[in-house]
């Protein structure tokens, strides 16, 4: 039996109805930018994840570089981020002309090592942006501790966990602005990209963000900064309000799959293979990946079998970002960060998506198993 990294055609069956009406009347009305789903679909996300604001972007990339235009990063200034984690975290600093500043992550976690973290602020730092990786938050007391007493700005790297919370908070909750993604593949996914800024409770921000999505512009053709053409398409906010009705059930089904293969593979040998670690109080992990550890240079061999016996699999990410070819300018060296480099040669992430029968989550567990027999 095979069994995919993610099948999207479950769940977009559950909206197909709703979905085929909301073109029609879209069609009907020929209302494509900046219209009411997307002015309801930001007021859904900022009930959900408890902020006062929201503005509807055309990716989780543009979200990030919006929250740190808002915040007037450029040239000279720097920010920091963890190295294991999607380009566009550091890509949107480095396109402001500003320095990405990396930090190592903590082993158990793959999110931002807060111990580091006040090791790398300068007078130059602007922003803090930790990841909240895999579907888990990042140590956000710790970081928000260290970042208060310093008067830096947080800007949460919430774009694979809308929906995770922890000490009490959702991912959203805890800097002054976040970024959210729904590229296909994440909890709640658009069909195309699309993305969203989240602003806890800053006004100004918020209309800044606004203002920065539509090239500065306020009012019409009246350009007081210059912004990006970072607007949400109308017809992919109707999509994404069709499904964010289901999303707690999408969460819920991939907490379960995950917890049934933390059950099952347990007896693994732990020297060889490493499941996914959560221990946040009050906290939810919502497995956007399910992601292992292979350890012992195994990894490569560990997915030629599961490609050989047709389980779905990715790593992500094969490269931390202190070690890509467009960072070589920055100085950083191989060895800098090693908790990052190691988890870049041992991750492995295998399906857990919510709709995954029993047997199909038994196909994998078992095929995983004879690997390590
Ligand atoms: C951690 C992280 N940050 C940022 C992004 C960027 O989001 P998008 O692909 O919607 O631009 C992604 C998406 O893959 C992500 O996983």
């Amino acid at each position: 039996m095979s069994v995919p990294l993610l099948d999207l055609r479950a769940q977009n069956d559950l909206v197909r109805q709703e979905v085929i009406e909301g073109l029609q009347d879209l069609l009907n009305r020929s209302s494509f930018i900046l219209g009411s789903h997307v002015a309801e679909f930001e007021k859904e996300v900022s009930v959900y994840a408890h902020t006062n604001y929201a503005v509807g972007v055309s990716s989780g990339t543009d979200a990030q570089l919006l929250a740190l235009m808002a915040l007037g990063v450029g040239p000279g200034d720097e920010v920091i981020i963890p190295t294991f984690t999607f380009f566009s975290t550091a890509g949107v600093v480095a396109r402001l002309g500003a320095t990405p500043i990396f930090t190592d992550i903590d082993p158990l976690t793959f999110n931002m090592d807060s111990s580091s973290l006040e090791s790398c602020i300068s007078p130059k730092t602007k922003a803090i942006m930790p990841v909240h990786l895999f579907g888990q938050l990042a140590n956000m007391p710790e970081i928000m501790k260290i970042a208060n007493t310093l008067k830096i700005p947080v800007v949460e790297d919430a774009c694979q966990s809308m929906g995770a919370r922890g000490w009490g908070r959702e991912a959203g909750e805890w800097g002054c602005m976040s970024s959210f993604s729904f590229y296909p593949t994440k909890n709640l996914g658009a069909f195309g990209d699309a993305g969203l800024t989240t602003i806890l409770d800053d006004e100004s921000l918020y209309k800044k963000v606004k203002r920065l999505r539509v090239h500065g512009m306020e009012p019409i053709y009246v350009h007081h900064e210059v912004g990006i053409n970072g607007r949400l398409d109308e017809f992919q906010a109707m999509i994404l309000r069709a499904k964010l009705k289901y999303l707690e059930s999408w969460h819920e089904g991939r907490i379960k799959n995950a917890s049934w293969y933390l059950a099952r593979l347990s007896n693994l040998d732990s020297d060889r293979v490493a499941l996914p670690s959560f221990s946040i109080p009050n906290g939810r992990h919502i497995y956007n990946q399910f992601t292992l550890r292979i350890k012992q240079g195994k990894r490569d061999a560990f997915r030629a079998y599961l490609n050989e016996h047709q389980i779905g699999n990715a790593v992500y990410y094969p490269i931390s970002l202190h070690q890509q070819p467009c960072f070589e300018y920055l100085g950083n060296k191989k060895g800098q960060f090693i908790h990052s480099e190691l988890a870049a040669s041992e991750v492995v992430s295998i399906p857990v998506y919510p709709e995954m029968s029993l047997q199909q989550l038994e196909e994998v567990a078992v095929i995983i198993e004879s690997f390590f027999q």
